[in-house]
């Protein structure tokens, strides 16, 4: 994979590909910037270098519409912020030629989004290869620093990379050391901490680390698949039945391989869906009828954080409770805190973890990396191919 070195940089207009895909609360302000900050150190050493930067990006999915809610106008505002100069913003997401042509050395100008132009996402390669054609005109060179989206095949991610030299940014390069080694490499014991909602989301990456890692810890919804798959009880809790069948043969090969697979022990369980029901800790075997496990319960966390202070590698991706409500946070907490305080190789999958662990009451910057990709990450655990990291390795 070529790296910012591999470019001419130097009085170069430099198209640089990041994710700021941000969340938004309902007033549409930023409610956490992590993929904004992440793109800095490459913004700014392509500015050091005495290029011209012109970042094209997305936010949201409008389907090829333009959403005045998906805007980047309030993001090219934040960016200015965080670098300290001013960013301009061209309203066009092909670029406005009167905005780039005006760029000076170690300048930066952000487009609109990406999505709004339909020929981004189209599935038809000529209509995607047309649209980054039109960046291809003004841009000298092509770094790829959104690490969230390299798993799309797009005009921005894929196409505009074969018509202009390309790189990997330093923050695609970095999250992928960080992946590649937990794929090859992991330094032993080597823990995989898995949860969410969706047990459906997560079998192509039990089944590419189930090989690979001494212990996988089990929480979120999809643990009462699991209890399914073992004849437990779950009351109301979210289940995906499909996928017991799946879960069991996870179950069987952890036994042959001599994976310590762990269930949750306990759950808090509620009468219904919100921060204010009545909660009561049951073990796995008393879920009561008419209950929802949101959360591990307090002897799972100690469990699991045993094994998490006795890894030399761990990585975790998916919250263990409703953390958004804060009766049911404490098992995501309990991790997120354990993880902190661990002396081994700490990583944090994209997504929900990442806003957990910013938002909860961790000191992250205690944790070795926090991943920028949600999607893209997972894939890249499977062990898939993402292209937009194939077209980067490409001549
Ligand atoms: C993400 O949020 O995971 C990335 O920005 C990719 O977004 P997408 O799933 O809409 O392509």
């Amino acid at each position: 994979m070529r790296t910012l070195q591999d470019l001419v940089l130097k009085d170069s207009t430099i198209a640089l590909r990041c994710d700021f895909n941000v969340p938004l609360n309902a007033q549409g302000e930023i409610t956490d910037d992590l993929r904004i900050t992440a793109a800095l150190p490459t913004i700014n050493a392509l500015r050091e270098a005495g290029a011209r930067v012109v970042i094209l990006a997305h936010l949201g999915r409008p389907k090829g519409t333009v959403v005045a809610e998906l805007s980047l106008a309030p993001i090219a505002q934040r960016l200015s912020e965080l670098l300290g100069t001013h960013v301009a913003f061209s309203r066009d997401p092909a670029g406005d030629t009167s905005v780039i042509n005006n760029l000076k050395t170690g300048e930066v100008a952000l487009l609109e989004n990406v999505r709004f132009d339909p020929r981004e996402t189209s599935k038809d390669p000529a209509q995607r290869v047309q649209l980054a054609s039109v960046w291809a005109d003004w841009a000298d060179g092509f770094v790829s620093d959104g690490f969230g989206v390299v798993h799309r095949e797009q005009a921005s991610v894929t196409d505009l990379a074969q018509l202009v030299p390309n790189a990997a940014g330093l923050l695609v390069s970095r999250e992928c050391e960080v992946f590649g080694r937990l794929l090859e490499g992991a330094e032993r014991p080597y823990t995989v901490i898995l949860g969410g909602s969706k047990v459906g989301d997560k079998l192509g990456v039990i089944d590419s680390l189930l090989p690979r890692v001494d212990n996988l810890l089990i929480g979120g919804g999809m643990a009462y698949t699991f209890l399914l798959a073992m004849g437990y009880e779950i009351g109301n809790s979210i289940s995906e039945p499909d996928f017991v069948d799946d879960v069991q043969g996870f179950m069987t090969q952890a036994l042959e391989r001599g994976v310590n697979l762990m269930l949750p022990v306990d759950f808090v369980v509620a009468d219904r869906f919100s921060p204010d029901a009545e909660t009561q800790i049951v073990d796995r075997e008393a879920i009561p009828a008419g209950q929802m496990g949101l959360d591990i319960g307090p002897e799972t966390r100690e469990l699991y954080s045993r094994v998490i202070a006795g890894s030399a590698t761990i990585v975790w991706n998916g919250p263990m409770g409703v953390f958004e409500m804060e009766p049911f946070a404490g098992g995501t907490l309990a991790i997120a805190q354990a993880m902190a305080a661990s002396e081994g190789f700490t990583v944090i999958g994209g997504g929900d973890s990442a806003a957990a662990v910013r938002i909860l009451d961790v000191d992250y910057k205690k944790l070795n990396h926090i991943s920028t990709g949600g999607g893209a990450s997972l894939e890249f655990l499977e062990g898939k191919k993402l292209p937009g990291l194939t077209v980067l390795e490409g001549k």
